[in-house]
């Protein structure tokens, strides 16, 4: 069978991007991106992004109204499609057995009741590449028994602020599933990925696979947090570390940042998911030791609140502070679990009045700032929370000038310089580097 038309159920974070260069790369094919919110779609057809991404215009703009559709029209996302790739939303289960923990599969099986109501008139490849619990394929599966359809599982492994790179060039394309299926999704991803990086597995290997990927990399920023703490109190510096434990090939040097704590949609509910999958197993140990890396990331982010707190005495009230980002990360507006949501929060309880700017990402109920424009005349404290190379590129003596006295900066990220901040007069607080 040659693949013609592949439909997208989910025109989020993955499903835009991942679907534009998909188009892009694979011209004989039509793309169809179906998504149930109609300001989603709308959003994508008059070029008002709904997400942040570099370069993501030009893939969309080469492949628009050619071979790619957004659209809330279920026919025209399902009439004659031969593959149908699932990236909708699986955030941790909000309610009842495994809460806050197990993912919550329901919107994906929102698709699978459209998907049993349609008439299909062909096979259809119906591609998990949202993240989901072990075994969901049996799930659909079961659901979707008497159709003629093959489950595949093809996770996404793209990350935010860096999508369109990823896609492009990705380290390893995992599908798992029933071989001569797997092959037809393989037609697609070779018309740019070389055959070497697409790796052919059973199912619930690519389906764990992905939840271990996220955990691991969560991982590693916990491991270096950890230490970030260790060197609080001895005196060594975190980035020094990095660099020395980095440059083993072995290790590694990516990860290695310390942070304020890992955010994001998708590190914390994954690790979630494996934990409760361990506990699931009754594996209390192996359960135990991923917890951890959760623990360590709350810590942390509890940490940073706490230096804040005690290094201004206890005193916040009435004292402006401004906060340097809200998003996760760089390069992205999503602040989901971002570290930013917590800071403010208990910033406020201290009532501080904060003077919150980001360049991308925006926080429900919250007065944000448009641009740095005055937003250091009479501050206390400088507290930076996302890596914006911007925020790096800050006058830091004009606005020392600008700021009240003693003037702080709490440095959730490591950016700046500690002994210049010093030599201008802050006192400057970063993360595992005392000065
Ligand atoms: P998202 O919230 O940005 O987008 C999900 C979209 O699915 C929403 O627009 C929603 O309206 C739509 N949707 C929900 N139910 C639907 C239905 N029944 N039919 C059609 N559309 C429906 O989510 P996301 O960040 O793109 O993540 C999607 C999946 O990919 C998740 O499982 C996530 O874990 C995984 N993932 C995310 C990233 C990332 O960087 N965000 C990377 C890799 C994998
Ligand atoms: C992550 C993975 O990197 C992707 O491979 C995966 O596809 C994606 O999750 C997903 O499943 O959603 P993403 O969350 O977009 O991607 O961003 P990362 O670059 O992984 O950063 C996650 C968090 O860890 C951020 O808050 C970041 O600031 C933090 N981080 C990362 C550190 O604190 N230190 C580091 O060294 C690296």
């Amino acid at each position: 069978m040659q693949i013609q038309k592949v439909s997208c159920f989910g025109a989020g974070y993955v499903g835009g991007p991942t679907m534009a260069v998909m188009a892009s790369k694979c011209p004989k094919q039509t793309f169809v991106v179906y998504d149930i919110n109609e300001q989603q779609i709308n959003k994508w057809n008059t070029k008002q992004y709904p997400i942040y991404e570099e370069n993501l215009n030009e893939y969309i703009n080469k492949t628009i109204d050619k071979n790619l559709i957004f659209t809330n029209d279920i026919d025209l996302a399902l009439k004659d499609c031969d593959i149908v790739f699932l990236a909708v939303n699986t955030p941790s289960k909000s309610y009842g057995l495994g809460a806050e923990s197990q993912l919550d599969i329901s919107y994906i099986d929102s698709c699978l009741q459209t998907i049993k109501k349609y008439p299909l008139t062909r096979k259809l490849i119906l591609v998990e590449k949202s993240t989901v619990p072990i075994k969901t394929c049996d799930y659909i599966n079961a659901v979707l028994k008497n159709l003629n359809i093959c489950v595949l599982s093809n996770p996404e492994f793209l990350a935010e602020g860096t999508a369109i790179q990823d896609l492009l060039y990705p380290d390893r394309v995992i599908i798992g599933g029933p071989l001569e299926s797997s092959q037809q999704l393989a037609s697609l991803y070779e018309q740019w990925v070389p055959k070497d990086k697409i790796i052919f597995t059973n199912i619930y290997s690519a389906e764990l696979s992905k939840i271990v990927a996220n955990s691991f990399l969560a991982q590693r920023v916990s491991s270096i947090n950890s230490i970030s703490i260790i060197c609080d109190k001895i005196g060594a510096d975190v980035n020094e570390i990095s660099q020395c434990i980095g440059s083993d090939s072995r290790i590694g040097n990516k990860f290695l940042k310390t942070s304020v704590g890992f955010g994001g949609s998708c590190f914390k509910k994954d690790l979630l998911c494996l934990i409760y999958m361990c506990e699931s197993l009754q594996l209390d140990e192996v359960a135990q030791y991923w917890r951890q890396v959760y623990i360590l990331n709350e810590y942390q982010k509890q940490r940073f609140i706490n230096l804040i707190i005690t290094s201004m005495f206890n005193c916040l009230r009435n004292k402006v502070i401004v906060i340097l980002g809200v998003t996760f990360k760089a390069k992205t507006n999503d602040t989901r679990e971002s570290a930013a949501l917590m800071i403010i929060k208990k910033l406020q309880e201290e009532q501080a009045i904060l003077r919150i700017y980001d360049p991308q990402g925006k926080i429900d109920n919250v007065e944000q700032c448009q641009s740095l424009d005055g937003i250091f005349q009479g501050a206390s404290a400088i507290v930076i929370i996302t890596e914006w190379e911007e925020f790096s590129k800050i006058d830091y003596v004009q606005a020392f000038n600008q700021m009240a006295k003693p003037s702080y900066c709490f440095d959730g990220r490591n950016l700046l310089s500690g002994d210049l901040m010093k030599s201008i007069g802050y006192l400057y607080y970063g993360l595992g580097r005392q000065y």
